[in-house]
């Protein structure tokens, strides 16, 4: 099946024409149909070690939030460093729906990946804001890309009128927008849920109010920063998220001239204020891509070098990776991982940071499945994110979840196997498990890792692994 959404100015990762078999150099930036597949699959062989070194470009959970918040202000914004993914294709669509001229250019500086092989990782995006934007964001966008209602805030905060559709839960859990409605609500908004769609109203603008989200929602702080900076008045949202794509967020709208506190800390204050200029912003690097080589190099007991990101933001998922028995050498905007022996058990917890990201739970369980010992693994953020365990035990993982915790006891080796990416790091952590299994695994529905990773094939050779992408057969339909 091929999803009929088409995207102009970004060739997101495509997939050999059907019948060529398994081709060598296809991903991101090669000519062909750029129709999302999801038959695509990737083939690896096991007994393979990952040496080298990887540059990270931003972060996706930070981009998608940046180029919402360039609604905030008519006129053209810049952001650079943006990773070249389907999402932020998809990101970019809805702001053109919403009337934005939205431009993918070369970034500046390119990546020097691009050096090593592949195409270019990032793009620099530029956004053309028109005074009046629109107000809706339709279903058949919001669907695909669920950090779509990170335009609710700042529509709202601009026009005093939108509808966005409801994104549904996905395959990582239910995912519920309460916190976002009530943030929003206690600023002055009038919210109802109609034929799919949030519908918020504040016809005489929003107001400051004093927050105290149930949870640190990453997504919830966001949309209530969006917009409490063009709010009459302060805003105090308490036990707001840290992440630093949030102090990234906060960052730019510092700098388009938004009046911002806390970013970073519980306690985010915003005086806001009637107007923001627009502003040239360069992405914070993506920790989560970054953390996915770090465990990849201990699972693989191999010698990664990831530049492009200050180690500090991978703190706790480094101590791991040294609890394990890994060798870690942090620099100034990069780090070295080396494993030398069989990793060691250790027991993994996620939370909102600086907590153990909960996007690096499929490497966790990884690294667990291949140590020695017995490492128990909880998961606090979402309630579906044990649901590809089920494919790792394809590979031979020895896992038994119960309800938010997996015991993982770890064998020598995994076994290759056709599995299934059900999410964007669960595919990652699938093909990484992958080189640690005899034989070959084949990782289907790989169109979920290109949401996330750009180029993931040539970094995967660029750290030398021997990798294969191909469009797999489609099922014939039965019929009775
Ligand atoms: N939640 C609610 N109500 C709300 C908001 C959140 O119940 O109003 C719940 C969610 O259902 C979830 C938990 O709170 O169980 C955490 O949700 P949060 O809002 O913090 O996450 P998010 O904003 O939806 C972002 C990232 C995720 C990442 C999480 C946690 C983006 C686009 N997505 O999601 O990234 O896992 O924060 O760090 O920024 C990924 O990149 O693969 C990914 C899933």
């Amino acid at each position: 099946m091929t999803h009929s959404l088409r995207i102009p100015d970004l060739t997101i990762p495509t997939r050999p024409q059907p019948g060529t078999g398994w081709s060598a150099g296809v991903g991101p930036g090669d000519a062909g149909d750029p129709a999302i597949s999801d038959v695509d699959v990737i083939r690896v062989n096991g007994a393979a070690r990952l040496a080298g070194t990887v540059h990270v470009v931003g972060a996706k959970n930070s981009a998608l939030k940046l180029m919402a918040a360039a609604l905030l202000a008519p006129g053209r914004s810049v952001i650079t460093n943006v990773p070249r993914i389907t999402d932020i294709a998809i990101m970019g669509e809805v702001l053109r729906r919403l009337g934005c001229d939205v431009r993918f250019d070369v970034d500046d500086p390119v990546d020097p990946m691009v050096a090593v092989g592949g195409a270019p990782r990032s793009r620099s995006v530029t956004i053309d804001v028109p005074e009046q934007p629109g107000v809706e964001a339709d279903y058949d966008l919001v669907r695909r890309l669920r950090a779509s209602i990170c335009v609710l805030g700042p529509l709202l905060a601009r026009r005093g009128y939108v509808r966005v559709a409801h994104p549904g839960g996905d395959a990582i859990g239910s995912r519920g927008l309460d916190m976002h409605i009530s943030g929003l609500t206690r600023m002055g908004a009038d919210i109802s849920g109609e034929h799919g769609f949030v519908i918020a109203s504040a016809p005489q603008g929003l107001h400051g109010a004093e927050i105290t989200l149930e949870f640190p929602s990453v997504g919830a702080t966001e949309n209530l920063v969006m917009a409490a900076v063009l709010a009459d008045g302060t805003t105090v949202i308490d036990n707001a998220a840290r992440e630093p794509e949030i102090v990234d967020i906060c960052t730019m709208l510092i700098r388009m001239g938004a009046l911002i506190e806390g970013e970073g800390t519980s306690t985010i204050t915003v005086v806001g204020v009637p107007r923001l200029q627009p502003v040239r912003h360069a992405t914070v690097g993506d920790r989560i891509v970054a953390g996915t080589w770090a465990f990849g190099a201990a699972m693989t007991r191999g010698d990664v070098t990831v530049t492009g990101l200050d180690p500090s933001y991978l703190e706790i998922a480094l101590d791991k990776v040294v609890a394990a028995g890994g060798l870690v050498e942090t620099r100034a905007n990069a780090f070295r991982v080396r494993m030398e022996e069989r990793p060691r058990a250790v027991d993994v917890v996620t939370l909102p940071y600086p907590g153990f990201a909960t996007d690096l739970l499929p490497m966790a369980i990884g690294l667990a499945a291949l140590s020695d010992g017995a490492s128990l693994i909880t998961e606090n953020i979402f309630d579906g994110r044990f649901m590809f365990a089920n494919e790792m035990m394809r590979l031979g993982a020895d896992i038994k979840t119960d309800g938010h915790h997996a015991v993982v006891r770890g064998r020598e080796r995994l076994s290759g196997a056709p599995v299934r990416a059900t999410d964007i790091r669960a595919g990652a952590g699938l093909i990484i498990a992958g080189l640690c299994a005899d034989g070959v695994t084949e990782v289907s529905h790989v169109h979920h890792v290109d949401r996330g990773y750009p180029d993931f094939v040539a970094d995967l050779r660029a750290l030398g692994i021997e990798v294969e992408r191909a469009t797999a057969p489609e099922e014939p339909e039965l019929t009775i």
